[in-house]
């Protein structure tokens, strides 16, 4: 057990919060995917390490990964990482870093490999291999080839069998995890130096500052600033808003992945491996319209073309469902005995969630968000950076991100299908291996400073003790409808202006916020609230960037500002936000426009066709 110390805070409103201190070489904060990789690779340099997580870790939202893991394996057909590489950049749009997607996908193969050998459950080809299925986007031959079978899966239960098996594995060394404990704030130096994160344990109520040599932001994404998603209800982005909070950028936050297939009406995720197995969408004439929008990819073109084509017909007229307003994805023609043994956790879902049985019946579908390409701006280590004295790339000492909470930026403006899962873990395993690299076990840490945990602290008591008019629930509703209606599939700079000024409204009325539960044990009420304070500051981030952003890239595609435009914006937004004034304000950090090696050159910009 790491050094443990109380000591109590001086009273806050009149109330003492004492802490409980621990010391540990790295504190992953997240049990997901990525959290986990890196949690098991620092327990296995024998660093002392522990994982602190406001969910039980097989609850995390990885586990509701479904369609598969990106490696350029090439057991159901040739293959080849610089292929992966050039599907990745293209997907991206050219925002992504080139040299971090070189170190993605040649990384990969051994990845996915590794998941083997820790008793990942793929599934089998009839010789034994690790099953692969054609995602979106994936090809052969630099794209002028068919479509690559790359996505590596577990049925359509990868994430599941990845996130179990890893939190296995990770309890076989002697890392610590604190299971059900909420992450408050960070502790950071005047310097500028991470120090560690505070954080309250759900079910006592007390309150613990984790010092350490490196914290591990593995918070994932925020897919709950908008109304219908089909990330859990624990993604608010607890990581991302720390970092604003500690007054460092995030980055590229305005790109919003919405997946084509979340179920019409649940916004529960249908895997784009259906359609890797053969599904395929019709609109109300019964037409194949993906033919038209990607004569060569079809159904299997990139998520963001994928979304805005079903936008399209569903706003021509030519949607599905009493209302035109959806649409309809096909798995009836498929044989039964294929959907029972690769897609029977879709089967189910499109039963309870759509009632509809997918042998016989179209599910109806509806572009839903799904992912964050935008995050904590790391390289591909795994630590945070950020702009200061001119240079883009400065290291925040202490600090790393990894997951969909960074953005390393392999995905750049889009994200292509089964490239999260092998980012959680090439990542999450690279973080292990950075921290293996630079950090001493027996090296002393510095003394925190006196006051480290007061600012994490006055936030907590002042959302406990608020007594406003407005409750949580009410301007979270407000946050989520307007970012669903004013930053979604299709953006128009009017609407996105009428976005920024309601998001503002609604964070300037959270002081007028209402708690009605003072207790710190299992206080939902507090949680929420907290959670709320986190999203909607990732919510204004998100539609000043996006508005400010005057071009179409991946998925940020504007009506008014139809094409992409590398003269003026092939670069990164940097978004800063003020919590006391409660504003945004923006930069920029170029993007790399170089490899890693010379192994593989850079890859020029074109026109993105499927
Ligand atoms: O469609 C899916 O199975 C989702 C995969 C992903 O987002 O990578």
């Amino acid at each position: 057990m790491a050094t443990m110390t109380k000591g109590s805070r001086p009273a806050l409103n009149g109330k003492a919060y004492p802490v409980t201190y621990h010391t540990y070489d790295v504190v992953v904060v997240g049990a997901g995917g990525a959290g986990l990789r890196a949690t098991l690779g620092c327990a296995e340099a024998g660093l002392k390490t522990a994982c602190v997580t406001k969910v039980f870790p097989t609850r995390s939202h990885t586990v509701a990964a479904q369609g598969g893991v990106a490696a350029s394996l090439g057991n159901m057909g040739p293959d080849n990482w610089r292929w992966h590489m050039y599907d990745t950049v293209k997907g991206s749009d050219w925002l992504g870093d080139q040299d971090s997607i070189e170190y993605l996908c040649r990384h990969a193969p051994d990845a996915v490999y590794e998941l083997e050998h820790y008793g990942v459950p793929f599934s089998r080809t009839e010789d034994g291999k690790i099953y692969q299925r054609p995602f979106g986007g994936m090809t052969t031959e630099f794209g002028e080839g068919p479509p690559a079978q790359r996505t590596c899966a577990a049925a359509d239960r990868t994430g599941h069998a990845m996130l179990h098996t890893l939190y296995g594995q990770s309890l076989r060394h002697s890392a610590e995890f604190f299971i059900e404990y909420f992450a408050l704030d960070l502790m950071m130096d005047q310097d500028g130096t991470c120090r560690g994160v505070v954080a309250l344990c759900l079910d006592d109520g007390t309150i613990h500052a984790f010092m350490a040599k490196r914290t591990i932001l593995a918070t994932g994404g925020y897919g709950r600033a908008y109304f219908s998603c089909t990330s859990a209800h624990t993604c608010t982005g607890d990581g991302n808003a720390m970092v604003l909070r500690a007054g460092l950028p995030l980055q590229d936050m305005e790109f919003v992945q919405f997946h084509p297939t979340g179920i019409y009406g649940a916004g529960v995720l249908i895997t784009e491996g259906a359609r890797g197995e053969g599904g395929y969408l019709t609109n109300s004439q019964g037409e194949r319209f993906m033919e038209r929008y990607a004569p060569h990819a079809k159904d299997l073109a990139s998520r963001d073309v994928v979304s805005r084509s079903m936008t399209v017909e569903i706003r021509e007229g030519r949607g599905v469902g009493p209302e035109g307003d959806h649409i309809h994805l096909h798995l009836d023609h498929l044989d039964p005995k294929i959907l029972a043994e690769r897609l029977p956790g879709i089967t189910e879902s499109a039963k309870i969630f759509a009632g509809v049985d997918l042998r016989r019946q179209p599910i109806p579908v509806i572009p839903t968000v799904h992912y964050n390409m935008g995050g904590i701006p790391t390289n591909y280590h795994g630590e945070v950076v950020t702009l200061k004295d001119g240079n883009p790339d400065q290291i925040v000492p202490g600090l790393m991100a990894i997951g969909e909470a960074a953005c390393v930026s392999v995905h750049g403006a889009n994200r292509l299908g089964s490239n999260s899962l092998i980012d959680l873990v090439v990542f999450g395993r690279a973080a292990g291996l950075r921290c293996a690299e630079v950090l001493d076990s027996k090296e002393r840490q510095a003394e925190l400073p006196s006051d480290a945990v007061d600012p994490a602290l006055s936030r907590l008591d002042r959302f406990r003790n608020a007594k406003g008019d407005t409750p949580t629930a009410a301007l979270r509703l407000r946050m989520q409808k307007t970012m669903q209606a004013n930053c979604a599939v299709f953006r128009d700079g009017p609407v996105m202006k009428e976005g920024i000024t309601k998001i503002n409204e609604i964070w300037k009325q959270s002081d007028d916020i209402k708690v009605t539960d003072r207790s710190l044990v299992w206080n939902s009420d507090l949680i929420e609230t907290l959670e709320f304070d986190n999203l909607i500051a990732q919510a204004a981030v998100t539609v000043v960037g996006a508005e400010n952003r005057k071009e179409s890239r991946g998925a940020h595609a504007r009506e008014d500002f139809a094409k992409r435009d590398d003269a003026n914006w092939m670069k990164h937004t940097l978004a800063f936000a003020d919590y006391g004034k409660k504003t945004v304000s923006l930069d920029y950090r170029p993007v790399h426009t170089y490899t890693l090696t010379n192994e593989m050159s850079y890859i020029e910009p074109k026109a993105r066709v499927y």
